[in-house]
């Protein structure tokens, strides 16, 4: 089947690990089951993984993606929770099980054309959503959705600022908590992004860095070391920083006196449980939001859309169809 795929991991030049083309199909394990790959989405873990951050060289070969949707063996569409977790140890959120993997780190991922998953990892596709739609809900969106509405501690009407407005994480979160009914603030490097952000719910965009008009009551970082320090500044005293990842750079400095002077909490988030996902899809399809797709690309074309998540241009979602 066609698929693309680390062949090796390359942490300086990660396109170069790259390949599309054959690979056989995944096995089936008991109490799993097959999925044909309508759709999947790219996130920056994909990259990552080329790099070979969570994925070592005696992994590859390995086929990327953790975001899918397709039908079952049943005939059913699907969408594919990412996360797999050690079936007797989930009794009730998977992502705090430490033996939990993604796919793609260690079972093969959806960048094919045919996935194999844990039966208890899908949930129902709504005719509502397109195919193309509901692959980008299992990471960013989930993501995005668990650290606004579990992690955040934000009420509607509370001000939550967004930073780097064009990624994945960021697009839904500024979606989702407009809908929500979150004053939502969104900075960017670049002036075409802050005005896409404002087209995509953003009340107010500002440059990254910038000095805010008062403080926020949460933050939503996905960027990491470039703008941590700013995140914990625009808090206010008692809010939080939300964080679940690192795409500029994983060690950056705390300001201590900062955190306990002003009681703020720094609160880690990833992915989402599968029940999660299922009140995600209810969400969307309740509120009329929909992910935003910067790009459709054929499975075939993955390098493209590589390249375009590697050089950071996107606004929005990478979707591979199949
Ligand atoms: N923990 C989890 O479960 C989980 C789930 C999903 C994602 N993640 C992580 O979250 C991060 C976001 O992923 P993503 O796929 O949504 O998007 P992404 O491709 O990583 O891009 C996010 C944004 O980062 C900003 N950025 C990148 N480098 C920057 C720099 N040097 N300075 C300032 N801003 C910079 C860009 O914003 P502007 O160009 O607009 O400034 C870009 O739009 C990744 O690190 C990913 O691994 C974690």
């Amino acid at each position: 089947m066609l698929a693309a795929y680390a062949a090796r991991v390359s942490p300086d030049d990660p396109l170069s690990a790259l390949e599309v083309g054959e690979r056989p199909a995944p096995e089936v394990p008991a109490g799993w089951v097959r999925v044909d790959v309508r759709a999947a989405s790219l996130n920056h873990h994909d990259v990552w993984s080329l790099r070979g951050v969570g994925l070592s060289a005696e992994q590859t070969p390995m086929i990327l993606g953790c975001d899918a949707a397709g039908v079952d063996e049943d005939g059913r569409d699907v969408i594919v929770h990412a996360v797999v977790a050690d079936p007797d140890a989930v009794a009730g959120d998977e992502t705090f099980d430490p033996r939990r993997t993604l796919l793609s780190e260690k079972y093969s991922g959806t960048f094919a054309e045919h996935v194999a998953v844990p039966r208890r990892n899908l949930v129902a596709k709504p005719a509502e959503l397109s195919f193309e739609e509901a692959a980008c809900l299992p990471t960013a969106w989930l993501t995005a959705y668990k650290m606004l509405f579990s992690r955040s501690g934000l009420m509607p009407g509370d001000t939550v600022l967004v930073q780097g407005a064009g990624g994945g994480v960021a697009t839904a979160a500024i979606r989702m908590a407009h809908a929500a009914g979150y004053r939502v603030w969104a900075t960017s490097r670049s002036e075409q992004k802050r005005a896409r952000a404002l087209e995509l719910g953003a009340h107010a965009v500002f440059e990254a860095g910038a000095r805010l008009p008062a403080r926020v009551d949460a933050v939503i970082e996905s960027v990491g070391e470039a703008t941590l320090e700013h995140s914990l500044r625009s808090t206010r005293p008692g809010g939080r920083v939300v964080v679940c990842g690192a795409t500029s750079g994983r060690t950056a400095p705390l300001e201590l006196a900062r955190v306990f002077f002003q009681q703020i909490d720094v609160a880690g988030s990833t992915m989402g449980t599968v029940h999660q996902l299922r009140g995600l899809v209810d969400f969307l399809v309740t509120t009329g939001v929909r992910p935003v797709i910067d790009t459709t690309l054929s499975l075939g074309e993955a390098r493209k859309g590589f390249e375009r998540m590697a050089a950071g241009g996107m606004v929005g979602k990478i979707v591979l169809t199949v």
